[in-house]
């Protein structure tokens, strides 16, 4: 008689769509298997995100890209255990793409659904099983900079979690991409701004960093004032950003990061916390990540910091999530409603 082993792996599809990317990923017992993103090239040339064309977008890829991170995962559909998708926060219409696409494909494979929370997710990210990754022990703090957040975050357990600090205005990710396009460059500019800061000199010039005495960021002084100074230097010599390109992003990087880091010798102070862990896409920018290890030597801290697929949204990290509600049995249901604001604290 032939004898049927049963799979008894957990298999989550985890499905993300909160802003520009469409990402698919699937996970099986927190390894991730596949982590399928389609990015859209469409909102370059507008200098931004535009949302109409992102939903657009997202209904365009999300059955391929779906269907790739199936297939490549070698897999059938009919293996799966859930499917975690983006709830919020991000924008709506782009939400709703992965999310009616999440809960359809449950209802047609009779399987749960379980809503993620994206900011959790970014945080999360650090407990997809990789024997290259370290995950932090609880209670650590993680630096959630994105181009939508910037944040502090203490991390008691999974799902228990509070910000500490925040930014009161512009996103990290935003003065980055707000610098680049004062500078002519491309959206999004961080990743062109971290390759020219690599080139130049951090201190040639000088930016007016926020005084607040808090643990809250605010960057929309440093943008307004790199606009100023530019602006100023162009009408003296057109030629100046093109003669001065990799020593004006050295010198913007050099602030940003020194704005960050302060703010998380502050929180390290004032919890005793000091594993440290950073998420979220400017989490990929090289002198974030050097220096931040370099407090390890510095002053004792012992980081974390995520490969780069995970920094950038993707939905291995809401895969992760699912994976980590599902040993929970924490399921959402069709009722469940995708919302474009969420705190961090909020499931
Ligand atoms: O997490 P993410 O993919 O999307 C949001 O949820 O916002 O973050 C995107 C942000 C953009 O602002 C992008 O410019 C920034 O991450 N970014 C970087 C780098 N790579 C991505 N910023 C600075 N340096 C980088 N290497
Ligand atoms: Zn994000």
């Amino acid at each position: 008689m032939l004898l049927m082993v049963k799979d008894k792996s957990i298999y989550i599809l985890g499905i993300e769509s909160s802003c520009d990317d469409t990402s698919a990923a699937v996970i099986c017992n927190g390894k991730v298997l596949t982590n399928v993103v389609a990015n859209q090239e469409i909102h370059t040339k507008y200098g931004g995100v535009v949302p109409e064309l992102a939903s657009r977008a997202h209904q365009q890829n999300i059955v391929p890209v779906i269907q790739q991170a199936i297939q490549q995962a070698n897999i059938d559909k009919k293996q799966l255990s859930a499917i975690a998708f983006t709830r919020g926060p991000g924008l709506m219409g782009s939400l709703l793409v992965g999310s009616s696409f999440a809960r359809s494909l449950s209802l047609a494979l009779n399987i749960p659904l379980i809503s993620v929370n994206h900011m959790q997710a970014h945080v999360l990210a650090h407990f997809i099983d990789d024997e290259k990754q370290e995950k932090p022990p609880f209670p650590f703090l993680c630096l959630t900079i994105s181009g939508g957040h910037t944040q502090i975050v203490k991390i008691t357990s999974y799902f228990d979690m509070e910000v500490i600090g925040e930014t009161l205005d512009d996103a990290v990710g935003e003065a980055f991409d707000k610098s680049a396009k004062i500078l002519g460059l491309p959206y999004p500019g961080g990743p062109f701004v971290d390759k020219y800061a690599r080139l130049g000199n951090p201190n040639t010039f000088e930016f007016s960093k926020p005084k607040m005495a808090d643990l809250n960021f605010s960057f929309s002084g440093l943008k307004t004032g790199i606009l100023y100074f530019i602006q100023k230097k162009v009408k003296e010599n057109p030629n100046f950003i093109e003669e001065n390109l990799n020593d004006i992003c050295a010198s913007i990087q050099r602030t940003i990061v020194e704005i960050l880091f302060d703010k998380l010798e502050k929180a390290v102070e004032l919890t005793g916390i000091k594993h440290i862990a950073i998420a979220g896409g400017v989490s990929a920018n090289s002198e974030i990540r050097e220096t931040l290890k370099a407090t390890e030597e510095e002053f004792g801290w012992k980081t974390y910091i995520p490969k780069f697929e995970y920094t950038t949204d993707n939905a291995g990290m809401i895969a992760i999530v699912g994976y980590l509600k599902y040993l929970e049995n924490d399921f959402s249901n069709q009722n469940t409603r995708t919302t474009a604001r969420l705190k961090v604290n909020e499931n």
